[in-house]
Order: C-alpha cells, then structure tokens, then sequence
C-alpha cells in the first residue's frame, strides 16, 4: 500500500473513489445529505454506501477514533477492493473532526491484509495508492509524516509476523526462522546468535531438545538484540516458536491439529517487534530469544513418562508431550537470564493453551505475572494500542498441580481446571527469584490466530503481540 500525505486538497479527476466518514448525516453537505437520505443511510447499522457520480465511498462510523475508526477504515478499503478503483482519497478532517492518522493508517493497512501467498496470480490482491489530504489539518505536515512512518513501520511488521504465521509447516520451519531472523539482523544491524542442538545437548537444555528430537529439521535457539548507545533499560523478549505442534505421541485428534502452524505465533511475535525497533528509534536495549522447534512423532520421539532435566537442572516428569511448549520455553528462559544481566523486563509471549481460549476467547491475551504494577503498566499499553489483554490470577493453592510424585514437577497438571494458570506457574519455576516481578507470560492462544474473521483481522494469523508491546515500550519513555 502505497500512503501519500498531501498538502492541499485534490480534483476530481485525481483519484477513483473517496472514502467519507459519517458519524452524524446532519454534519455531512447538502449534496450529501440528499444523497444518503435518498437512500435511508442507516449510521447505527454499519452501513457503506458507493455513490458514483461524486466517487464517494460513504462508510457509517459511531465514534471517529480508536478501534471504531480502524474498523471503519478496515470495512472501506475491504469494500473497494470489490471494485476495480486503485487510487483513493481520504480527508483528514472528517465529519468537522481531525481524524488521528495514525489510527486510520492502521485500519486500512491491518484490513487490507490477506495472506494470497498460496493462490493463483489471478487472486491476487492489489495494490492501492492512498492519497491524504491534510489541508485543514492543526499539525503540521513534517510531523504528520513521522505519524506516518512510524504507524507504517508497526503495522508492516503486524503483516509480516502474520505472513510467518500463516505459511505452512512444509515452508517454514525452525531453519527458515533463523534465516528471517538472519536478515532482519543484516538489515537493521543487530546482533543475531543461532545455536543448533549442538549448543543445546553441551548446555543441558534436554527440555527444549526433547521436544524436536522427532523432527527431521533441527530445532534452534535464536537470539536477537538490539543495542542502542548509552540504552535506557533493558527489555528481553522470549517466544515460543513451534514450527509445527502435531502433540507430539500424545498425538492431537485431527480436528485439533489443524491450523497447528499457528504454534510459531509467540517466536513470531517476538520477530516482528525486533523487526521495528530501528525504525522507531527505540532507546532500550531489546532482546529477542526464540525456541523455533517442531513437535513430531517418530521413533526417536520424547515419550509420556521421561523426566527431562532443564537448564537450570530442574527435572520435569513428562506427563504429555503435547504440553511441549512450556518445556521450550523452560529453557529459553533459563538461557535469557544466564545470558542477560540486570534485565528491568523479560516477557514472553506463546500460544500455550486450549485452556486461555476457553478463558477469555479469540481475542484476548491471558496475562499472568508477580507483580500488580508492571500488569497494570501492560493494561495501559493495551488500552491505547487496541489490543486486548486479560488477567489471570496466580493464587497459592494452584502449583499443587503440577507436582510430580517422581520429578521436581510435571508439565501437565492433573486436572484440566485452571489451564492457562497452572501452565503460567510452570513456567514461573524457570523465573530467577531476581526476575520475579520482572516477568510477564502472554498467552497468546486465543489471540494469534483465528478462522473467523474480527475487526480488520482477516482468516488466519493476527499479529498478536506486536501492536502491545512496542506501545509498551513507547510509554517507557513517558
Ligand atoms: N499449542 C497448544 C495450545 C494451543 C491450542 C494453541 C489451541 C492454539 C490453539 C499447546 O502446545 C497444547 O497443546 N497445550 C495443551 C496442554 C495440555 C496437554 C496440558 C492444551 O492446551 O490442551
Ligand atoms: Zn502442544
Ligand atoms: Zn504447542
């Protein structure tokens, strides 16, 4: 998508189609109104209305900013791809309102997206030229611009995070991460470590290792870090990157293991915000960690009843090898904290749980953590980047559950009840005491993927992860 901001407004002939907002039709012009009358425009019911001789695209919108305004944008640009328009006007006064660009941008580039890498070059989507009239605009266009760019580089990372996701297992496994991990390194000049099994069986991360040994490619650990001069604190980010969770001998049924390519989300997540730090000029040091790892059967694969010790030489009962991707993440979060020094915030992020669907839906990320301020510093990032979070509440009495009679613990408790929690508090045993209220577990589950449709996020991978965490970061600096 190709997003010009303009100084002045535009003729007719410019451009193909207009995209108009409507709040309240009493604000619109005469012409307008007539126009919307005539056909009993309904504002309260969503309606969009293409008007051709004045090429205006009428889209009804309640509220003009936030969510409202991004979905309002999301729902124009997915009606004008129905037609064969390619250049588009937009006002950036709307409805006597100045409209935050930043939250159209986001619309119309977030619902704009499909992921068309698998259809015949006839299906295709296009490609559009937006033109943004700034002429009544309070700001000046310099600093408009910057709005701009930074909203594009967000959003063009949400879009290639979801591009990773969606591909299939067959194209992207853990080596394919390591070479996109790779490039982003070259390109904005990071540091980028890949350690293979090799690395993993000398520094006794049996955990991760296990999950991959039935896997015909190689499970890698990547590390990623950005290192600003002079940074501000230190932030470190661990994804759970299963290239594929088939369940492992504690084999899926079919039903479940369809859309199972969408395990990689949290390592992805963590890709793409690594991806947008230079271009947001970012002031902390940030670490991307990530367990890229497939979970297959075989004769060589890790069984129900091993004991597996982890890195930092705690052992593990395995009572599910579907519960797989908290023993990735055991270890790559023991390695973060060897490796790291004086972090101020480690957050990881993974599709962990049936169980945090079943709590909060397809859209909310469960959120789990010691520490009440550093949550409630994650709900505000939440609120002002759109995407939403919920808490689930440690408590005293749920670690019994993933006691084990033989190991230190077990990694499937052995009830189904608390799900998303009992597997959060796993994962607190591979927290350094230090770290404690440092940390912040994400499950992404629900929110990563979904084959329903919702606001501007199409069938598939959302992108879930991004948008909140470099808000996150942003407000630090406040
Ligand atoms: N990757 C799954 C969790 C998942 C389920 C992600 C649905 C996205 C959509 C995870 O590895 C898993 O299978 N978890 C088990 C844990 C159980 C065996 C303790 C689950 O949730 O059933
Ligand atoms: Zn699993
Ligand atoms: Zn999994």
């Amino acid at each position: 998508m190709n997003i010009k901001l303009l100084k002045n407004d535009i003729e007719k002939k410019q451009f193909d189609v207009e995209i108009v907002l409507v709040k309240n039709i009493k604000n619109l012009n005469k012409k307008e109104k007539e126009i919307l009358k005539e056909i009993n425009f309904d504002v309260k019911s969503s309606d969009a209305y293409f008007h051709t001789n004045t090429k205006k695209l009428f889209i009804a919108c309640t509220v003009l900013k936030k969510e409202d305004l991004k979905i309002a944008f999301s729902t124009a640009i997915r009606t004008i791809k129905k037609f064969k328009f390619s250049t588009i006007k937009i006002n950036l006064l709307q409805d006597k309102k100045e409209l935050n660009i930043q939250d159209m941008v986001e619309g119309l580039v977030l619902g704009n997206y499909e992921f068309t890498k698998y259809k015949s070059e006839n299906k295709k989507s296009k490609t559009f030229k937006i033109l943004i009239c700034t002429q009544n605009s309070k700001e000046d266009i310099n600093s408009l611009n910057k709005k701009l760019q930074d909203i594009l580089a967000i959003t063009s990372s949400v879009n290639m995070v979801r591009n990773i996701v969606n591909t299939p297992p067959e194209d992207y496994y853990p080596q394919i991460m390591a070479e996109d991990a790779i490039k982003i390194a070259k390109r904005d000049n990071l540091e980028c470590i890949i350690h293979g099994e090799e690395y993993l069986l000398k520094n006794q991360m049996n955990a991760m290792l296990s999950v991959g040994r039935a896997s015909r490619h190689e499970s890698k650990l990547i590390h990623l870090s950005y290192k600003p001069k002079e940074p501000k604190g230190k932030i470190v980010l661990v994804g759970k990157g299963l290239t594929y969770d088939s369940g492992g001998l504690s084999l899926k049924p079919a039903e479940f293991m369809v859309s199972m390519k969408c395990d990689k989300s949290g390592g992805s997540a963590v890709l793409g915000i690594m991806n947008t730090l230079k271009a947001l000029n970012c002031q902390y040091e940030v670490h991307g960690i990530i367990g890229a790892v497939e979970n297959m059967i075989g004769a060589d694969a890790f069984k129900p009843d091993d004991v597996l010790v982890a890195k930092n030489a705690k052992t593990i009962e395995v009572r599910n090898t579907d519960a797989e991707g908290r023993l990735v993440l055991a270890d790559c979060l023991c390695y973060a904290q060897d490796e790291i020094e004086d972090i101020d915030y480690i957050f990881d992020y993974a599709t962990l749980t049936g169980a945090c669907i079943v709590a909060l839906g397809n859209q909310t990320i469960g959120t789990m953590g010691h520490s009440n301020k550093l949550k409630t510093k994650m709900q505000k990032a939440a609120d002002s980047s759109g995407e939403l979070i919920g808490v689930l509440p440690f408590n005293r009495y749920l670690p019994a559950m993933i006691k084990s009679k033989i190991a230190d613990i077990t990694n499937s408790s052995s009830s189904r009840a608390g799900g998303a929690i009992t597997a959060g508090l796993f994962l607190d045993n591979f927290i350094k005491k230090e770290n404690k209220k440092k940390w912040l577990h994400l499950d992404i589950a629900g929110a990563a993927y979904s084959e329903s449709p919702w606001a501007y996020n199409s069938f598939g991978a959302t992108g879930s992860g991004v948008r909140l965490t470099l808000d996150f970061i942003k407000k630090l600096d406040k």
